[in-house]
């Protein structure tokens, strides 16, 4: 069986990563989606919100599973099971922190693979800090994150 981490902070899921975690989970069996829970900027949804939000938008995917992580990638990738670790790619402006990344992450443990999918051009420009600077301004936010999600994100700027 072939398993997947797709890691991130997800704060909060976009539409650009459920693009990515859609198609990730066409192309292996089971895709787990790592909510990293201790990064060093301060989140504005707690790791529990970030996991409810996106179980709530893949709910429908059947293989595809959410879980937090606070330690190095590669443990969690271990712990559950995966040897590949999905990115996504937005513009070349990812591409030299995701290569240092994968490089490291290939330097700690040689048996996992980093593959990368580049986005949809769709959302070549969205990210979760983007989303919430729009928030703030109480800008509408149907095109950048999932609608189930909207008002949740919402009820944080009200
Ligand atoms: N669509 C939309 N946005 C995307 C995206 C996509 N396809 N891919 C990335 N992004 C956005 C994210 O939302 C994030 O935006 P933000 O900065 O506004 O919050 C930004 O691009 C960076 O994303 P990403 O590269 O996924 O970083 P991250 O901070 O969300 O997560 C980890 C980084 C969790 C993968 C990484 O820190 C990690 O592995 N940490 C564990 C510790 C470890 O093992 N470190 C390595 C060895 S020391």
């Amino acid at each position: 069986m072939r398993i997947a981490v797709y890691p991130g902070s997800f704060d909060p899921i976009t539409n650009g990563h459920l693009d990515i975690i859609k198609r990730a989970s066409r192309v292996y069996d089971k895709v787990i989606v790592g909510v990293l829970s201790n990064k060093s900027k301060t989140p504005l949804f707690t790791a529990k919100e970030r996991v409810d939000m996106i179980g709530q938008v893949t709910g429908d995917i059947p293989n595809v599973e959410v879980d937090t992580f606070d330690g190095l990638l590669v443990d969690f990738a271990k712990s559950k099971g995966a040897t590949v670790i999905v990115k996504g790619l937005r513009t070349v402006a990812d591409f030299e922190y995701e290569f240092q990344m994968a490089l490291l992450n290939k330097a700690l443990n040689p048996e996992y693979e980093t593959m990368f999918m580049m986005t949809n051009s769709k959302y070549s420009y969205i990210s979760s800090s983007m989303v919430k600077e729009l928030a703030g301004f109480h800008g509408d936010l149907t095109e950048f994150v999932p609608c189930d999600i909207i008002k949740r994100i919402e009820e944080k700027y009200n």
